[in-house]
């Protein structure tokens, strides 16, 4: 069986949970439109609980933001993936490059109170196969990296380190965005050549740690600057299976666009 288009929303830190359920009108009658395309929403955590309310059996399916790998305990302001389950979600963003404290913009932010490393990515996928929640686990290297010729050596390590902890019969399940740092809230979105190669490398690579099946399941998707205008060209390539999408989710008739053009 092929592999289902995928198009997820990131509404990162942008919208109250009122604002959130008035846009989630408008992908829920996108995605009616196309019932072959698996659409995601991650608002922030606190509009988790209404939001999957309001998308129970519908064909929007709810994502978290980030998770943290433990089950329950004194962690302050720590989520753990059984609340993520309990408020609807089938999904989570892992791993995010603003998470990891790697910003598209330059200069890099002072403050570096956004803590991902691959040790804690690796705990989080993990916590999240666990507990039967797909992560959207995100690789991708900076402008710095990229222009030193490392891009492919670091997307590769990145994604061993993440995929540490997990068996290879638990990896078919997984979904990989390639989203090169320097194409995130930046407008230069990656050429969709490079896109789909690196898409391509990705795919190999999974399928090295894992095994050739596992390869051929996994959804990877292109996150970084995808807009109405620039995603025909991204999604032309059969190795890039859909997007991770931010700024332009937050706009109703972009992402119709999108989620239409996947
Ligand atoms: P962007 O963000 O679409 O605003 O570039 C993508 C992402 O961070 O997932």
């Amino acid at each position: 069986m092929g592999r289902r288009r995928l198009v997820v929303a990131n509404w990162k830190m942008n919208l109250t949970t009122p604002e959130g359920c008035s846009l989630v009108e408008a992908v829920l009658g996108t995605a009616k439109q196309r019932p072959e395309v698996d659409v995601v929403v991650c608002p922030s955590f606190v509009s988790l609980q209404p939001l999957g309310r309001s998308l129970a059996h519908t064909p929007v399916a709810l994502g978290a933001q980030d998770v943290f790998w433990l089950g329950k305990g004194a962690y302050t302001g720590q989520v753990s993936p059984r609340m993520l389950v309990d408020s609807g979600c089938r999904y989570c963003i892992v791993g995010h490059s603003e998470a990891r404290g790697r910003f598209g913009s330059e200069p890099p932010r002072p403050l570096s109170y956004f803590s991902d490393t691959d040790e804690t990515v690796a705990q989080k996928v993990s916590a999240l196969v666990f507990a039967n929640i797909v992560p959207i686990l995100c690789v991708g290297e900076t402008a710095l990296e990229r222009q030193d010729g490392r891009t492919d050596e670091v997307v590769a390590e990145q994604l061993a380190k993440a995929l540490e902890r997990v068996a290879p019969e638990e990896c078919s399940n997984l979904t990989i965005a390639y989203e090169p740092v320097w194409a995130i809230g930046t407008g230069n979105v990656c050429d969709a050549d490079e896109a789909a190669r690196m898409c391509g490398l990705i795919r190999d690579e999974v399928a090295s740690i894992t095994d050739s099946a596992c390869g051929d399941q996994v959804r990877i998707l292109y996150g970084g600057s995808v807009k109405a205008s620039n995603c025909a060209e991204i999604f032309a390539n059969s190795q890039v299976d859909g997007a991770l999408v931010g700024g332009a989710s937050l706009i109703a008739d972009e992402f119709s666009k999108i989620v239409l053009s996947a």
